[in-house]
């Protein structure tokens, strides 16, 4: 972006010239499908609405900062999932993204399956009348309590992440009477294109048993000769917003060979693998989602293909897509509070949360886009970055952006695709209230998680 581009702007740093914010888009008034929730539009009077409901109303309704589901959108994104992979696949949203009991009633009229990694979102699930053999139950360090109770409560499968949980597990099981079904997490060696964070197959992170060296052969050599297990499958979860199929087509042939392996030494033809979750979202226009359909195409053909070159039936694959269901269908609302413009620097623009309600940005450079919603504004766009308000000046919504340069205190802004680890991943930091979810369909508005409550905070205190 030349400076000279955006006279209505302040001029700002070098660094701002690359990338997708180095040009206004055409119209800033524009909402891109990509981004935003499939209900999502811009009214006639300038607001934006949501499942028919202006978003100026649904702030005066219940305040700002909250989220904004779309249910129709969630619902859309669950059938698109499950009639992609069709009756012989398994789709497990991966709870961790976000989880309420509006979501998991949701999942289970839909008909897909539901991934845990704590206590708390088995309980969640429970909760909610999730039939507990359509959950599995993740986790690098599942306490012995919470083994306990998935086990009790009859889980579909418990996904083994270590050797000593192998035998804890089984352990368990057995003083229970019971026989639980089981896969084994493996790491495939595959290094997948995105953040550090959220990459989890390469071999030098917490989560699984590297097939490197013959440990996941090992692995299933201990699982298969314990009576508390059955083992029926093999796992791979290789990370997070990833948009290129091939680290997912490496990870399912490696699986496939570890399930040979198993075939030739043990006669045993194990009948699952679950090739994890991960597929990236678009969070602004640059970003290029693959489509349910062409996800289980690409893997099934590869899973089939590999399998018949070994002589091996075909084992009945699952996924577990968390971010692909529910990130787009949320968006956060804000209010501005204060702009200001700092000469030959940057414009900040403050808005009412922040680090508190989405923390993405801060710990995974994550980039997002950011739309004025509560009034179409024709004025010059002017690049900006969204902070929030909380005391840590890495305390970054947006990080650059394009808003109009009439925005001003009072204005709503919306940030989309918010509806994967932004509410899940929220926190109390400065004792900030974790704001609301709120559904919204067909014109009704219904809060689903309700927004903190200074006596929340206090009840917590016990003094
Ligand atoms: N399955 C397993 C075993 C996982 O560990 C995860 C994510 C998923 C499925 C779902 O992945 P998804 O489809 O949602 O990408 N907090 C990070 C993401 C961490 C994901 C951890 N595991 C973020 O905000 O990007």
């Amino acid at each position: 972006m030349s400076r000279s581009a955006h006279p209505a702007g302040p001029r700002h740093a070098d660094v701002l010239t690359e990338g997708h914010y180095a040009a206004p888009p055409a119209d800033l008034n524009a909402l891109d499908e990509k981004v935003w929730a499939r209900t999502v539009s811009r009214g006639d009077d300038g607001a934006v609405t949501v499942g028919g409901i202006e978003v100026t109303r649904l702030a005066e309704e219940f305040g700002t900062p909250a989220y904004f589901l779309d249910e129709s959108d969630f619902r859309a994104r669950c059938r698109a999932w499950a009639d992609a992979f069709g009756a012989d696949a398994d789709v497990f949203y991966a709870g961790k993204a976000f989880l309420s009991r509006a979501v998991v009633r949701w999942l289970k009229e839909e008909g897909l399956n539901l991934d845990v990694c704590s206590g708390g979102e088995l309980t969640t699930a429970l909760d909610a009348g999730m039939p507990a053999e359509r959950i599995a139950f993740h986790g690098n360090n599942k306490t012995v309590a919470e083994i306990e109770r998935a086990v009790r409560a009859g889980v579909g499968r418990i996904v083994l992440d270590s050797f000593q949980e192998i035998v804890r597990v089984s352990h368990i099981a057995q003083q229970l009477g019971r026989r639980q079904r089981v896969q084994i997490r493996v790491t495939v060696g595959v290094e997948a294109h995105t953040h550090e964070f959220i990459a989890t197959a390469h071999e030098d992170q917490k989560f699984g048993i590297a097939l490197a060296g013959g440990q996941a052969a090992e692995a299933v050599r201990r699982a298969l000769t314990l009576d508390g297990l059955e083992l029926v499958g093999i796992h791979s979860h290789i990370g997070s917003q990833i948009f290129d199929m091939a680290g997912f087509e490496v990870s399912a042939r490696r699986v496939v060979q570890l399930l040979t392996e198993v075939r030739d030494e043990h006669g045993v033809e194990l009948p699952e693998i679950d090739l994890g979750g991960g597929l990236g979202i678009a969070y602004t226009s640059d970003d290029d989602p693959r489509e349910p359909h062409e996800i289980a195409k690409a893997l099934g053909d590869i899973v089939s293909r590999e399998c018949e070159a070994a002589g091996l039936a075909t084992p009945r694959i699952s996924v577990e897509p968390g971010r692909a269901i529910v990130g787009p269908t949320a968006f956060t609302l804000y209010e501005v509070g204060t702009v200001k413009h700092l000469e030959g620097l940057r414009t900040y623009v403050s808005v009412d949360g922040g680090m508190s309600d989405n923390i993405r940005t801060a710990l995974y450079d994550a980039e997002y886009s950011v739309a004025l919603v509560s009034r179409r504004s024709d004025a010059e766009p002017m690049l900006v970055r969204v902070v929030g308000k909380h005391c840590e000046s890495g305390d970054i919504v947006v990080k650059d952006a394009f808003l109009p340069s009439d925005l001003a205190p009072g204005d709503l802004i919306a940030v989309p695709a918010t509806g994967a680890y932004c509410r899940s991943m929220a926190s109390n930091y400065n004792h900030a209230l974790r704001p609301p979810v709120v559904a919204v369909r067909d014109g009704e508005a219904r809060v689903i998680v309700r927004r903190e409550t200074e006596e929340d905070l206090l009840r917590l205190d016990v003094g």
